[in-house]
């Protein structure tokens, strides 16, 4: 059922294609039965199903947990396009971080969450003239540029707007792994990110020479989703490389290497988390060699994650609303799928499913009756599947059942108009306590407008 899959290596096995050992625990949502402390049915009365649910707290060990490994010179932008929820954003922005914003309307969100606008970076592909004058206007940190016209483009609104903008220029990973110095790890697939080496070359020279920019240093991303720290550091080591050569030719000083996000976590029950001391020890290394080049001397390394900080942190709870035997299969379906949560089908990633209520809920009914079992929501696409042989206790008609791992590219990577139910609230929890991030919005409210 894949219809893309994203880059990268297969997490959570050896090189024989094996799974590794027992998992760690995880730090996420659903501990002992409960949602961020809070009893799943409670929840599902006061709000309604299906809903999604951030845990605040685990946010904050995950920012935490990172930062305390990370070297001084080393900067957290969260990548708003993960979860662009108010709640969420406020609470990053409440942390310390900055954010790595890809549009006009993350911009806006991530103004209105509290980000300072020189913590903020905006990086993407496409970015039309009105995006490009709201960041220059908005006084953000970096504009990363992703191609020679881009950069003349934003050059021209910065004259008009009479500001001078630090610029980034991104590294197509794939073309930029062919300088001579670069061994970036990721493929960036058709290519519509960033530059090759001979446009790096034109784009610098341009910004150099123009009064109006700034180039201040490189961006490259890797690849999404990595679980090997040592695969994350030969990536920044590369960029940080990078940076240092098209600096030295260009005739600029770096002063920032943006090198991404993609650090992992473990989807599959088997998976080895991140070793994000092990990442840390290996940026600590190279940000002590910054510290020690002339030209380089107070550069900052910039991360940009978001799956990481936010995706164990949310759960999908919806209820089961049919369960059958269909030519001797077991089937249940429940009141909300792939339109909410489309990244199991996106690509073809299943995610991690718990009952949450009932007798299946509890480990020695689990442990009587458990067979196969696909859990299914109510679209009417064959895609629309969270795990076709589950083996597990199937829940009855009205238990509650969560998706979890959904906080990164859940809601927002969605297809929610699809069979037009309404769209799930958001609920953020923390320290005990649960509020409506974002109200359920019912189906007249987009389809009312229509004439
Ligand atoms: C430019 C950029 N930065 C950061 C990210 C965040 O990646 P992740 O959530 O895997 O850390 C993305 C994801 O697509 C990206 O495109």
């Amino acid at each position: 059922m894949s219809m893309l899959r994203e880059p990268g290596p297969q997490p959570g096995r050896a090189a024989d294609g094996t799974r590794r050992g027992r998992p760690p625990a995880r730090d996420e949502i659903l501990r002992n039965g409960r949602l961020g402390g809070m009893d799943p049915a409670e929840l599902a009365a006061r709000f309604g199903t299906p809903f999604y649910a951030y845990d605040l707290d685990v946010v904050t060990r995950q920012v935490a947990g990172l930062q305390a490994v990370l070297p001084v010179q080393a900067d957290l932008a969260f990548a708003v396009k993960a979860n662009p929820n108010l709640s969420v954003l406020r609470h990053l922005a409440g942390a310390g971080l900055g954010a790595d914003v890809a549009s006009a309307g993350e911009l806006g969100q991530a103004l209105r969450a509290g980000f300072a606008p020189d913590r903020i970076v905006f990086t993407g592909p496409g970015k039309r003239d009105e995006e490009l004058r709201a960041a220059v206007e908005a006084g953000v940190r970096v504009v990363t540029v992703e191609s020679p016209g881009e950069l003349r483009r934003l050059a021209a609104i910065a004259e008009a707007l009479g500001r001078r903008q630090p610029v980034l220029l991104r590294a197509a990973v794939s073309e930029a792994a062919r300088l001579e110095r670069v061994r970036l790890v990721g493929d960036d697939g058709a290519g519509k990110f960033g530059m090759d080496a001979a446009d790096l070359r034109v784009a610098a020279a341009e910004a150099v020479a123009s009064a109006w920019l700034e180039p201040i240093g490189v961006h490259a991303f890797g690849a999404s989703n990595l679980l090997d720290a040592a695969a994350l550091a030969a990536h920044a080591e590369a960029t940080v490389e990078a940076a240092l050569d098209l600096a030295a030719e260009a005739g600029f000083a770096p002063r920032l290497v943006d090198v991404g996000g993609g650090l992992g976590i473990p989807y599959d029950t088997g998976d080895d988390p991140l070793d994000a001391r092990r990442l840390g020890a290996r940026l600590q290394a190279l940000a002590d060699r910054l510290a020690t080049s002339p030209a380089a001397r107070g550069a900052r390394i910039l991360l940009e994650p978001g799956r990481f900080l936010v995706g164990a942190a949310g759960a999908y709870v919806a209820r089961v609303v049919d369960r059958k035997t269909v030519g001797g299969r077991h089937v249940v379906v429940l009141d909300g799928g792939i339109h909410h949560v489309l990244r199991p089908a996106l690509v073809g990633q299943e995610h991690r499913l718990r009952v949450l209520t009932g007798p299946a809920a509890t480990r020695t009914a689990a442990n009587a009756q458990r067979f196969p079992v696909t859990v299914a929501g109510p679209l009417c696409s064959g895609l629309d599947v969270f795990a076709e042989a589950a083996v597990m206790a199937p829940p009855d008609i009205g238990d509650l059942v969560a998706v979890l791992d959904v906080g990164a590219y859940g809601a927002t990577e969605s297809m929610p108009f699809f069979l037009s139910h309404p769209l799930p609230p958001e609920i953020a929890l923390r320290g005990g306590a649960a509020w409506v991030a974002r109200p359920r919005i019912d189906p007249e409210v987009w389809l009312g407008w229509q004439t």
